[in-house]
């Protein structure tokens, strides 16, 4: 079966944007992620759409609240038809094991991943938030935690992707952001990893924004990232 590795980041605002890119590729080649900015301004209309269009769609929206009002929420993504959805695991283990109580009532369960600590904070910043740990050894307590809550894996930076493989086994899945091929500039991403670098180093889907979205050509950005990994 054809299982695309890559996960468009639809980092727009608008939704015509977003339609228009979907209606540049097709299921086959990309996944699509909607984030909280396009939700937030285009709701699950948009979602339903692009669903309705045949692409996987990853639910970036990040929930993290007390489990009821979780597990309702991911119940709502998940009747959407959504592919994957996802949690911050600091929410705690009942939060995270109420998200996954949540999508259990949709007819095709959708993938719920989670959070571990936001690749944006530093290890000073968790420290001051009262976080003993060093970061590293942090993620890695989040991550098996997302997985005993039966998660089906976390986002995490393709830095940390060779250790948290590691650490969790074949079988959870590493999405990773950060990704940019030779060719792209990195914006403001601070440190990123190539995505053949990514695959190697164990992450199952790349999430890739602004090379594909930005670029004058999509579709040709989008065949070149995919014959680069193929
Ligand atoms: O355009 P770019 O490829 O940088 O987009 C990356 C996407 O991944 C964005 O939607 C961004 O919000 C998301 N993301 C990230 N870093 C994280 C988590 C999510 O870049 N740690």
């Amino acid at each position: 079966m054809n299982d695309p590795r890559i996960i468009v980041a639809l980092d727009f605002s608008d939704p015509r944007q977003a339609l228009k890119f979907a209606g540049k590729t097709t299921p086959a080649l990309c996944r699509l992620k909607v984030g909280k900015e396009l939700f937030t301004s285009a709701g699950p209309v948009l979602v339903e759409e692009l669903v309705a269009s045949g692409y996987d769609v990853f639910l970036d929206l990040k929930f993290h609240d007390i489990p009821n009002t979780v597990n309702r929420a991911a119940s709502a993504a998940a009747n959407l038809g959504v592919w994957m959805l996802n949690v911050h695991a600091m929410g705690g283990p009942a939060m995270m094991q109420a998200a996954r109580e949540g999508i259990e009532v949709a007819a095709a369960r959708p993938f719920l991943i989670a959070v571990t600590v936001l690749t944006s904070m530093s290890d000073q910043e968790l420290h001051e938030l009262g976080v003993a740990k060093p970061l590293p050894q942090f993620v890695d307590q989040l991550a098996h935690s997302a997985i005993a809550c039966g998660l089906d894996g976390v986002v995490c930076s393709a830095r940390e992707a060779p250790s948290l493989r590691a650490s969790l086994g074949d079988s959870a899945l590493l999405v990773t952001p950060g990704i940019r091929p030779e060719w792209a500039s990195a914006n403001d991403q601070q440190r990123v990893v190539t995505p053949q670098q990514a695959l190697a180093d164990g992450a199952s889907y790349l999430v890739i924004g602004r090379p594909i979205t930005g670029h004058r050509d999509p579709a040709a950005a989008l065949q070149s990232i995919i014959e680069s990994i193929s």
